[in-house]
């Protein structure tokens, strides 16, 4: 067992906690007791731990542009060496690239490029992140990394790229086989599906007015709104919580009740 040089009972890192979902569940956590960590791309990271801190109880924050292997490196460094690692890991940033009107990309338009990047930010920051933080988690005995994926990873959406889709779906498969890894030490894995959500990231108002595209949307959906962010929020402090201790593997859906 090695000790975490922090004083923190359990301190909860969450990537993308900026904004949008992150942002929620960053609230969440840290109303729960819990010392939280944002590491985000965006600046604005400092002032939201700021704002959000008090004197018992800080948020932290750290830059990092996890599209690149050598940022993700350099800021779990600087996390093991004033951290001693985390307790929780929330994988939430992501990145969801429309065209300019607003549409997805269709698979024929996607360039290797932004293949790449997608697939460098939703999945591979996931899998770097994931396999940084189990390996102190494992050593401590306890550990919660909860994965933030889409209702895009487990069907057919036309609104959604390709690419985004393959990434999250990729998510949800990683998960379950990260839960069998790191069971055994005491840590547990899963996955949150967000169906349509009113965040930064779909925000189309290239399309016109985003409100009454998800108003539209809206109507497919059984409880007949979009979800915010708190309601995901919700899911992931539960998974991060002791009352998930069985719950390892799994894929909670947040979306409404839309499934098809
Ligand atoms: N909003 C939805 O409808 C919806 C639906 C399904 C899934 N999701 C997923 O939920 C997660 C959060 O999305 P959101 O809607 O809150 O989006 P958002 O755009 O409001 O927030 C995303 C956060 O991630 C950060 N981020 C993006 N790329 C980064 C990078 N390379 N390095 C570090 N930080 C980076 C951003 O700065 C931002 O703070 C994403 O994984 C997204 O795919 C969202």
């Amino acid at each position: 067992m090695t000790e975490t040089k922090h004083p923190t009972d359990k301190l909860a890192a969450v990537t993308g906690g900026a904004s949008g979902i992150g942002l929620a569940t960053v609230e969440r956590l840290h109303q729960n007791g819990h010392e939280v960590l944002i590491i985000d791309r965006d600046e604005s990271a400092f002032a939201v731990a700021e704002k959000l801190s008090s004197p018992s109880l800080p948020v932290y924050a750290k830059i990092a542009d996890l599209s690149s292997v050598d940022e993700i490196a350099r800021c779990v460094e600087s996390i093991d060496e004033e951290f001693g690692g985390v307790d929780i890991l929330v994988n939430n940033a992501g990145i969801h690239p429309k065209q300019a009107d607003g549409g997805p990309f269709a698979v024929q338009d996607i360039t290797l490029e932004q293949w790449d990047l997608v697939m460098n930010v939703n999945m591979t920051a996931t899998f770097l992140m994931s396999q940084w933080a189990m390996k102190e988690m494992m050593q401590r005995g306890w550990g919660r990394i909860i994965n933030v994926a889409s209702r895009a990873g487990r069907m057919y959406m036309p609104i959604s790229g390709s690419h985004y889709a393959a990434s999250k779906a990729a998510v949800i498969s990683f998960t379950r086989y990260l839960a069998g890894d790191c069971g055994p030490y005491g840590v547990t894995a899963n996955t949150v599906a967000p169906g349509r959500i009113k965040t930064p990231l779909s925000d189309v108002s290239g399309l016109g007015s985003s409100q009454n595209l998800h108003e539209e949307f809206a109507k497919s959906v059984p409880l007949r709104r979009v979800g915010t962010p708190d309601e995901l929020a919700a899911a992931i402090s539960f998974l991060a919580s002791e009352d998930s201790s069985f719950v390892t593997g799994s894929v909670i859906d947040v979306n409404g009740g839309i499934f098809g």
